[in-house]
């Protein structure tokens, strides 16, 4: 329990794309939804009134405790009165400890001890240790030398601030292996919360592609449950990114910076005062100023006016990013906006370079059509999974494109040549090569593609004979494909042996239910085209796989209530399938490893050992009524 009573913070995840999340924590003086950015106030020099920044949606800000503490009466007056009085804030409020002012000004006067205990003896809400500040051009050693300080520095506070958040920056310069030892050292000590230290260099000079490096390598081996900051990573250009790569916080004192150098932050970009004609009708400043009364502003009233521009851009690139993930398109809008500059794209191809990590946590179907633009859609982590798919499959033959139509396969195709065949058939989605068994699953019947069959694009030509006996059922291989897709190899055949009856709708043609003598064992979803699994098939793919295959294991007292329609939540899950793909079918088991429910997984098997707070699976069938 920490000083005003509160947990320390742990993430609650409400909406997901792949890495990106909605969530939320909170804080002793109240809860952040995140993604969200902390405006840094300077508390000698108040640019923007509270009010002018609380309108814009501000939820928590973050200050420097150096600074507070060089100055001798705000030290008195924070000691005294407290850090929220003498800010004149009552949310969440961090604190930094002066490790960039001794990057950018060399030594600080302080020590790490008393840094920390000046920021909890404040109230801050989360404070920061003196970490060491690792630039891009340090050499391995140095950089190695800082992470390990940095870690000591972190057990050097445990006694003073047991209670308390305490942010423990993941340092490492462009070294990927160090940042991972890094964040695996963060993730292990008692930091709450968890920033990228040692970026602002990088982006300040446009970097883009070695923080992809950064950040991912930083979030993979970082604990899922705390909130990841990009320490000075308030741009609206590249925010967008960094969100899809896992970062939940960022902080800016860019709004300012930018206002005092005569610069304007857009979207996609930076522009100068001088240069604008126009001031786009999102500002603020619209309605107040033209472009021509806003250059002849006093320097002071000028700066003031900027930086109320600057911040407004940056909540509104938030505002945008967070419905992006409601509604899972975030992935298409950061590939739209990587061709807004060069250094974005060649970040945004260095991303495609992790899609089999990314793959991992990418939802087995998304509310939103997969976005086939060109070439590069094809190593997205939906590409990747295909592909990964299709090599466990051996040899492929390519359908003809006579064959391949917009709503899927052609039925003479089907009836022709794969019923009369044993081989496996694939086709093209732009370049994705899918295998004919997915031709109803996300993403190919949810996909708006560019060049859905490539001028490039030339089937096998592949003859077969039609006067012999038919050799095999397309729905039967079908949904035994998607089985083993879903539920690991084997299971289709386990699942619907020879004989189970396939329910087809007359008016659609496509797959409804499966059956057996006992009853349904699976049914194939309409919005996604992959199935889900009864009580019946919960329990035939139980006792395969060593029963490990999709299963979590939860405490008695949740298989109590998980039995009878309750929803899982993190917390009571004590062993799961590290392998689940997030709303893929899970099987909740109890302590001994019966079977209570079957349902869809919110999150993927890492993330749920690792979330404390939350729905981990939404139950759709029990073993008991209520
Ligand atoms: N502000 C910007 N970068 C850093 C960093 O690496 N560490 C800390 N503590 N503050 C920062």
């Amino acid at each position: 329990m920490s000083i005003l009573g509160e947990e320390k913070i742990t993430m609650e995840l409400l909406h997901r794309e792949g890495l990106a999340r909605i969530g939320r924590f909170n804080t002793p003086h109240g809860r952040i939804d995140t993604p969200n950015i902390m405006p840094v106030i300077n508390p000698n020099i108040r640019t923007l009134p509270m009010e002018t920044m609380k309108k814009m949606g501000m939820q928590c800000l973050i200050t420097n405790s150096y600074i507070i503490r060089r100055t001798p009466e705000l030290k008195e007056k924070v000691l005294r009165d407290g850090l929220h009085s003498v800010v004149g804030f009552d949310g969440p409020i961090m604190t930094d400890s002066g490790t960039f002012q001794s990057y950018v000004y060399g030594d600080v006067e302080f020590q790490n001890t008393d840094t920390v205990k000046f920021q909890v003896d404040i109230g801050s809400d989360i404070s920061t240790i003196l970490d060491i500040f690792t630039t891009p051009d340090h050499t391995f050693e140095e950089a190695s030398n800082a992470v390990y300080e940095t870690r000591r520095r972190m057990d050097e506070v445990s006694g003073i601030a047991e209670s308390a958040n305490i942010a423990g920056p993941i340092q490492g310069s462009i070294y990927p292996d160090l940042r991972r030892e890094s964040a695996i050292l963060m993730s292990r000590s008692q930091a709450s919360y968890l920033p990228i230290g040692g970026v602002v260099p990088l982006l300040e000079q446009y970097r883009y592609s070695e923080l992809v490096d950064i950040i991912l390598t930083s979030k993979i081996n970082s604990d899922f449950a705390r909130p990841v900051h990009l320490f000075g990573g308030g741009h609206p250009m590249f925010m967008g990114m960094a969100v899809l790569l896992g970062v939940d916080m960022f902080d800016s004192a860019s709004y300012v910076k930018y206002a005092k150098d005569d610069r304007l932050l857009f979207p996609e970009g930076t522009r100068d005062l001088k240069e604008i004609v126009e001031i786009p009708i999102w500002s603020p400043l619209h309605d107040r100023f033209t472009a021509t009364e806003l250059k002849s502003l006093k320097d002071e009233e000028r700066k003031k006016a900027l930086a109320e521009h600057n911040l407004f851009a940056i909540y509104m690139e938030l505002g945008e990013i967070r419905e992006r993930i409601r509604e899972q398109t975030l992935w298409q809008y950061v590939e739209g906006k990587a061709r807004s500059h060069p250094s974005l794209m060649n970040a945004f191809r260095r991303i495609m370079d992790y899609s089999h990590v990314i793959e991992k946590y990418t939802e087995l179907y998304r509310k939103s059509p997969f976005f086939y633009f060109d070439s590069l859609s094809s190593l997205s982590p939906y590409g990747r999974r295909i592909e990964k798919i299709r090599e466990s499959g051996g040899n492929y033959v390519k359908i003809h494109p006579r064959y391949c139509l917009p709503a899927g396969l052609d039925q003479k195709f089907i009836r022709r040549i794969y019923e009369h065949s044993d081989r496996n058939f694939m086709f093209p989605l732009g370049e994705i090569m899918v295998p004919a068994e997915m031709d109803e699953s996300y993403p190919v019947q949810q996909s708006i593609v560019s060049e859905r069959i490539p001028g490039s694009y030339h089937g096998d030509e592949f003859e077969v004979d039609e006067e012999s006996a038919r050799s095999r059922y397309f729905p039967l291989e079908k949904i035994r494909f998607l089985a083993d897709v879903q539920f690991g190899r084997g299971s289709g055949k386990a699942l619907f042996p020879d004989g189970v009856i396939i329910d087809i709708s007359r008016n659609t043609g496509r797959i409804r239910t499966v059956r057996n003598g006992e009853g349904i064992i699976a049914t194939m979803r309409a919005h996604d085209g992959y199935l889900a699994l009864t009580m019946t098939g919960g329990e035939i793919i139980r006792r395969l796989h060593g029963g490990i295959r999709n299963r979590v294991r939860v405490t008695e007292e949740s298989a109590t209530f998980n039995s009878v329609g309750k929803s899982v939540f993190f917390q009571f899950i004590v062993e799961c399938d590290p392998d689940i793909i997030p709303y893929n079918d899970v099987l909740v088991v109890d302590q001994g490893d019966n079977l209570v429910a079957v349902g869809r997984a919110l999150a993927s098997g890492r993330e749920m050992s690792e979330y404390r707070k939350g729905t981990a699976v939404v139950i759709n069938h029990h073993v008991r009524n209520n």
